[in-house]
């Protein structure tokens, strides 16, 4: 199914700012797809194989405050290319679904569209660190930055080195993610992320099965 290789697999993406939901979403899929007996692999980014899980470390390490924007961007980009060769691109041979918390947009929305390096670099490197892999589909799940804080305060939950960045950083990432959708509109779908995490869930089955059946016809 995916578009871009010989892959037989489905490659579906998670993105949005920190505490969007993301993780449950993903949990709530695979076991969909458990329960349908079909062979499904969650990753994430950054890390998901032995070397990215150290390069993951490194990042959200707060003790590391002297990493240059372009370090930074070249360590996502490193573990990101170990991950899709190591792991990504052998399960799509094997017709597996793949779900990916983050892949390149991120790099795109927090290190691009967060003011630190040129667009033009990132889709670059974007394009080399994913060899030149794209998801087939890709759920940006939305959410206020106002209603991410909350949720953190609630959780109990400190921030890494990446979420201690400043308020107005996250504003521009989360608009970032919302022009990625509206420039590859067959690939994003935006999702509400103050909807309850059942009505998410079924949209996003549906979603899937609109896209599958569409690529069956
Ligand atoms: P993580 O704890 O995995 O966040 P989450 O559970 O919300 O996905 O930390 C990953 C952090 O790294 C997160 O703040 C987003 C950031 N990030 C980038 O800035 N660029 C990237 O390319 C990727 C993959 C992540």
């Amino acid at each position: 199914m995916n578009t871009l290789t010989k892959y037989t697999g489905v490659f579906i993406t998670f993105e949005g700012i920190d505490l969007t939901g993301k993780s449950t979403q993903i949990e709530l899929l695979k076991n969909y797809f458990v329960k349908k007996k079909k062979k499904v692999k969650v990753v994430r980014e950054p890390g998901g194989t032995y070397i990215s899980e150290k390069i993951r470390d490194i990042l959200l390490d707060k003790s590391n405050t002297g990493m240059f924007p372009l370090t930074e961007f070249f360590l996502f980009s490193a573990s990101r290319y170990q991950l899709t060769e190591e792991v990504i691109k052998p399960l799509l041979k094997k017709n597996y679904f793949v779900l990916c918390d983050r892949y390149y947009d991120s790099s795109t929305a927090y290190q691009g569209y967060g003011g630190m390096i040129d667009l033009k670099i990132i889709n670059k490197i974007n394009r080399i660190a994913s060899g030149l892999l794209k998801p087939d589909i890709t759920f940006l799940i939305d959410l206020s930055l106002e209603a991410t804080e909350k949720r953190r305060l609630l959780a109990g939950k400190m921030h890494d080195r990446m979420e201690a960045k400043e308020k107005s950083y996250f504003k521009k990432v989360r608009s970032g993610y919302l022009t990625l959708s509206r420039l590859d509109k067959k690939r994003f779908f935006v999702l509400d992320g103050e909807k309850s995490v059942d009505i998410l869930h079924s949209e996003i089955v549906n979603i899937i099965n609109k896209k599958l059946n569409e690529k069956n016809k």
